[in-house]
């Protein structure tokens, strides 16, 4: 397996500062050391797994840029950055782009008046592009990205606005497989993946609402936010290893340990076989 790179920032400027979805409250709030201890628990188990880990320089006044898997799309040297729909998060882009110029990847920007949220919408499943959109995305900016890259892409509709990305409910594992919550796609958004996933494994609602799709995959182990004893034991069933990491702090803000990361050998992460 070739070295995996993730990229991650440092939760320096962690907080929950306005909402923007479901699961953020200004007044709760979240608890800093809490937070800096979960994401150095992540940070730590990604580089025992062998992962080389990047890390971005945080920033006064964003927040969210601990979740590094919004910053764009990565296919091979190319960074497709994104275009959020809030302006608060918009205000991330500089930062995201200048880190990936900086570091031999071209930055490409999509057509004005299309929103896109990188990997927290795109996920490859082997070859083929899975697109959430509606809530946070627009279907457009995925054609878009499908002609470009010149790959198939199957547009998903979002319909539970609790799972306002795809990465909250639906997580490629290796080619042909995947984890989903059912119910966060309409039952057009559900066929697709039946159609095109060969082996889906379903998660119940109480575990998907504790992230359980949220996972990060490097190689055969999968790390998981701690409360997901159900998928754990299926994914154990299909041979594969699971490290529970307690991220709360971060649900409070809408994420988990998959929003944390970025792959940054994209497309071909997809395409390992693990086997
Ligand atoms: N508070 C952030 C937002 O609402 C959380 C982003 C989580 N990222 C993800 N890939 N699901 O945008």
């Amino acid at each position: 397996m070739p070295t995996p790179r993730i990229l991650m920032c440092p939760p320096d400027f962690y907080g929950i500062e306005y909402e923007i979805n479901p699961w953020m409250s200004r007044s709760r709030g979240s608890t800093p050391e809490r937070a800096h201890a979960q994401w150095r628990g992540l940070h730590d188990t990604l580089v025992k797994l062998g992962v080389q880990v990047e890390l971005l320089t945080p920033q006064p006044g964003l927040p969210d840029l601990v979740f590094t898997a919004n910053a764009g799309l990565v296919f091979g040297q190319r960074f497709f950055s994104s275009r959020f729909r809030h302006e608060v998060r918009a205000r991330e882009s500089p930062c995201f782009d200048a880190w990936f110029a900086g570091h031999g990847f071209t930055v490409e920007h999509l057509p004005d008046g299309m929103f896109f949220e990188g990997a927290g919408d795109a996920l490859f499943c082997g070859p083929t592009l899975f697109a959430g959109y509606r809530i946070r995305s627009d279907a457009a900016s995925h054609q878009h990205l499908g002609k470009t890259l010149n790959r198939l892409v199957l547009p998903l509709e979002l319909v539970d606005r609790r799972f306002y990305h795809l990465d909250t409910c639906f997580c490629p594992v290796v080619p042909g497989r995947a984890i989903y919550f059912p119910e966060a796609f309409d039952h057009y958004g559900q066929r697709v993946l039946e159609t095109h996933i060969d082996k889906l494994l379903p998660v119940v609602e109480a575990e998907a609402a504790r992230f359980a799709c949220n996972a990060v995959v490097v190689g055969k182990t999968v790390i998981v936010n701690a409360g997901s004893e159900r998928l754990a034991a299926d994914l154990r069933g299909w041979g594969f290893d699971v490290i529970f990491l307690e991220l709360d702090e971060f649900i409070k803000a809408g994420g988990s340990a998959k929003c944390l990361t970025l792959r940054l050998d994209g497309e071909d992460a997809a395409a390992w076989d693990v086997g």
